[in-house]
């Protein structure tokens, strides 16, 4: 990922974010040695947003589409209440199963369900309970279906994270279906009479869309 802000603007936001403590860094380390594409691991700042996020929206059920090894997912279950839920989807049965090891270990791990399969499909196939919150970080070329099927999810002030949204800048200039399908979510997003939404240039983008109540 290409940086839009120096490495030591970034080590310095890094150093002055509160840390998770001992278990992420573990996850961390381990699939950074031993996963392919480490970098899609959200990371201390952006992981830091999502729980204050969680936290702000006093969400107690949560989805999240890309468990990869479980990083984000550790860190919004620890703004849940004790009997609060993630369900976190995930198509790669290797990462999968890392995800779990961790949350075994971890005293939120009990609150996180994963679904193995296609995220879209996990998304479709889900009941009607309402979710205070998503987080999508996967399939970036589908990311208009998944906004399609998860909006009418969240429950009126709900809020929607998208990951990714600058696609290390390629959405000025999109060449590949994922930059092509992070574009129009955020077409769609900006249009959508039923939320609110910001763009921070947090990392490589992060896209608020709170559903109005
Ligand atoms: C960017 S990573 C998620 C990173 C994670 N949020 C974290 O912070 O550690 C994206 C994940 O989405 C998964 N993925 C990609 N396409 C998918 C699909 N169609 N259905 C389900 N999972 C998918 C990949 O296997 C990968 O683990």
């Amino acid at each position: 990922m290409k940086p839009f802000v120096e490495d030591s603007i970034e080590r310095y936001a890094h150093d002055l974010t509160q840390s998770f403590g001992a278990l992420h860094d573990e996850l961390r380390e381990y699939t950074l040695a031993h996963v392919p594409i480490p970098q899609m691991q959200v990371g201390r700042v952006e992981g830091r947003l999502l729980k204050m996020l969680a936290s702000l929206c006093g969400a107690r059920r949560i989805l999240e589409v890309g468990t990869y090894t479980g990083y984000s997912s550790l860190c919004m279950a620890e703004a849940l209440p004790e009997d609060g839920e993630i369900i976190t989807c995930d198509h790669d049965e290797t990462v999968a199963k890392i995800a779990r090891s961790f949350f075994d270990r971890s005293s939120h791990g009990h609150k996180i369900r994963i679904k193995l399969g296609d995220g879209l499909e996990t998304v479709r196939a889900l009941d009607a309970s309402p979710f205070d919150m998503a987080f999508l970080d996967a399939d970036k070329s589908r990311y208009p279906l998944y906004y399609d099927e998860i909006i009418p999810r969240l429950r009126p002030g709900g809020l929607l994270v998208i990951d990714n949204v600058l696609w290390s800048g390629e959405v000025l200039d999109p060449k590949t279906d994922d930059a092509r399908g992070i574009v129009e979510v955020g077409r769609r997003v900006h249009a959508d009479p039923r939320v609110e939404n910001l763009l921070i240039t947090v990392r490589d983008g992060v896209l608020l869309a709170r559903k109005l109540p």
